[in-house]
C-alpha cells in the first residue's frame, strides 16, 4: 500500500504568506508516493527514493534524513526496521512543493505502519487524522525551511485549491478546473535561503513592508478574479506579483525571461511560483495560446506541462 503527498503551485501570495498574509494555492495532480516495507536485515529506519537518488537512514547527515527523523519523533515511533520506498513524480528543489509532498507521504506511511502494528497487537485504532499528518509533516518542513508558513504541507495533505493563511489554515474554494502551465526552470534553489533573503529585504518594516502587503492584497483580488472567471484580471495580478517578488530579490533573469516569453505569446499572466531563486514559473493563457507558451519555453530548454487545478 502506498501513501501520497501532493505537489503544489502557489498562484499568488508566496513569501507574504510567511508574514500572515493570504496565499492562493493549489495541489498538483502528482507528488510523492511512499510505501513502508520491513527491512529484512533489520536495523534502523530507512528511505529509498530511486528517482531522486536518495538512499538514506534516519541517522544520516542529509536534509531528508533529518526530515525523516523529525517526522518519526513527532509521531513517537522511534526508528523501526522499516524501509520507506518512494516514487517521486516531481523534481526536488523545483518550487513545486516536493519536500512537503515527501513529508506528508512519509507521515502517512509511518502512521499506517504504526496503526497496523497496534491493530495486530489487539489495540483498537482510530482512523488516521489529517491533523496528525499535517503536524508531523510540518515538523520536517520547519527543520528544512526554517520559517515555513505551512502552505505547502496543507496542499500536499488536503489537495484541491484554496486560500491559505498561517492563522486559519486552508479554506478551500470551488471553481471549475483551471488550466495552469507550469515551467520547471531546472535551476535548483533553497527555500530557506529565499525566505531569509525576503527577511533581509524587509527588515525595516517587517510584516508591514508595502511589498508584502501588496502581495497579500493581490492574493485576495486574484482569488476574486478567479471566482468571477476573470482570467485577464487574475493574469494581471500574477504579473504584478512577479514584479514585487523581483523587487524582494527572489526572481532571476531566467525566471523573468520565461515570464516575459509567456506574456509575449499571449498568456493572461505569468510569475514565478514558490520560493523563487530558481525553481518554477507558472502561466495562465487562453486555451489556443497554451502550445505557444510551451514552445516559447522549450526554446529556453524548459520542458513545461499543463496541469488542471480545482474542478
Ligand atoms: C514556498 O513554497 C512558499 C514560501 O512562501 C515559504 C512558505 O510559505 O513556507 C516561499
Amino acid at each position: 500500500m502506498s501513501h501520497i503527498g501532493l505537489g503544489k503551485i502557489i498562484l499568488l501570495g508566496e513569501h507574504a504568506v510567511v508574514y500572515g498574509y493570504p496565499a492562493l494555492a493549489a495541489a498538483l495532480d502528482r507528488g510523492v508516493r511512499i510505501g513502508a516495507v520491513p527491512t529484512p536485515a533489520g536495523g534502523t529506519l530507512r528511505v529509498d527514493i530511486p528517482s531522486w537518488n536518495v538512499k538514506l537512514t534516519a541517522e544520516d547527515d542529509h536534509p531528508l534524513a533529518l526530515a525523516l527523523g523529525a517526522i518519526a519523533d513527532k509521531l513517537g515511533i522511534g526508528r523501526p526496521p522499516v524501509t520507506l520506498v518512494g516514487e517521486a513524480q516531481i523534481p526536488p528543489g523545483a518550487g513545486l512543493g516536493a519536500s512537503a509532498a515527501f513529508g506528508v507521504a512519509i507521515a502517512r506511511a509511518l502512521i499506517d505502519y504504526r496503526d497496523r502494528r497496534a491493530a495486530a497487537a489487539g489495540v483498537v485504532v482510530a482512523a488516521p487524522q489529517l491533523t496528525e499528518v499535517i503536524a508531523a509533516a510540518n515538523a520536517s518542513e520547519e527543520l528544512i525551511h526554517g520559517r515555513a508558513s505551512g502552505v505547502d504541507v496543507a496542499l500536499a495533505a488536503t489537495g484541491g485549491i484554496g486560500v491559505f493563511r498561517k492563522a486559519g489554515g486552508l479554506r478551500p474554494i470551488h471553481i471549475p478546473a483551471l488550466r495552469v502551465i507550469v515551467g520547471p526552470s531546472g535551476a535548483q534553489r533553497s527555500t530557506a535561503a529565499m525566505v531569509e533573503r525576503v527577511a533581509e529585504a524587509t527588515t525595516t518594516a517587517g510584516a508591514d513592508d508595502p511589498r508584502l502587503r501588496e502581495l497579500g492584497s493581490l492574493a485576495d483580488s486574484g482569488t476574486r478574479a478567479l471566482l468571477a472567471k476573470d482570467f485577464a484580471g487574475l493574469g494581471a495580478a500574477m504579473d504584478r506579483a512577479h514584479a514585487l517578488l523581483g523587487e524582494l530579490g527572489v526572481s532571476t533573469p531566467l525566471l523573468d525571461g520565461l515570464c516575459e516569453a509567456a506574456r509575449r505569446v499571449g498568456a493572461f499572466g505569468a510569475k514565478l511560483t514558490g520560493a523563487g531563486g530558481g525553481g518554477a514559473v507558472i502561466a495562465i493563457a487562453p486555451r489556443d495560446k497554451e502550445d505557444a507558451v510551451l514552445a516559447a519555453w522549450r526554446t529556453a530548454k524548459v520542458d513545461g506541462f499543463v496541469t488542471k487545478v480545482g474542478g
